[in-house]
């Protein structure tokens, strides 16, 4: 496809067809896509963590607030998202290099998951971003290292519903200002 096919087609996917997997293949291929997205000094301290199975799926879906494990009923596959902290934005000496500290961070892994959820689109594969999520308790169950700043859960599947209306956007001149 086209990129700018892919953009108009990707959409927030909250019902999944139980029958149709993604396999581990999609998910390396989709992962190798994001590493490819630009980071502070190619730092690229994006972490995933690949959830499959009926079990191990059920224990992540219960660290998701009951409307996402409600959207995550039938996905393939979550991805559990996270950042080596202190390293994007800070200096080798660990100083922060401005007032965004860790918020570097969390940019560089917000542009590995806009070329993943591109490169799934582009490969057929729906998705949704979740951000209210327990990241306690997805610390607690995947043994996941203090020193990861755990953000979103990823899932991953193909669809069970048909066309979604993409949600409005705000008017350009709203969010551009064009300075010359
Ligand atoms: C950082 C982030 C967090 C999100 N968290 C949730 C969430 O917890 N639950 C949910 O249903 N959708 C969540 N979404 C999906 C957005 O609601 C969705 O992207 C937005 O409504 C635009 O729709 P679209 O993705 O189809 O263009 C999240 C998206 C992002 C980028």
């Amino acid at each position: 496809m086209e990129l700018d096919e892919v953009i108009a087609k990707r959409r927030s996917v909250r019902q999944y067809n139980p029958h149709k997997q993604v396999s581990k293949e999609d998910v390396i291929k989709i992962i190798q896509a994001a590493q490819q997205a630009p980071s502070w000094k190619n730092s690229q301290t994006g972490r995933y963590y690949a959830i499959f199975g009926e079990k191990k799926l059920a224990t992540v879906r219960d660290c998701l607030v009951p409307q996402n494990q409600r959207v995550s009923q039938d996905v393939s596959v979550l991805l559990v998202t996270s950042y080596k902290k202190d390293i994007s934005g800070f200096t080798n000496e660990g100083r922060a290099e401005n007032e965004l500290g860790n918020g570097w961070g969390s940019y560089d892994l917000g542009l590995q998951a806009g070329y993943l959820v591109l490169k799934a689109a582009d490969m057929g594969i729906d998705s949704i971003i979740l951000g209210l999520r327990d990241a306690d308790k997805l610390r607690e169950v995947l043994e996941i290292a203090q020193d990861e700043i755990i953000v979103s859960v990823i899932a991953l599947g193909y669809r069970s519903q048909g066309e979604i209306t993409a949600p409005k956007r705000k008017e350009i001149t709203e969010i551009l200002k064009i300075v010359e």
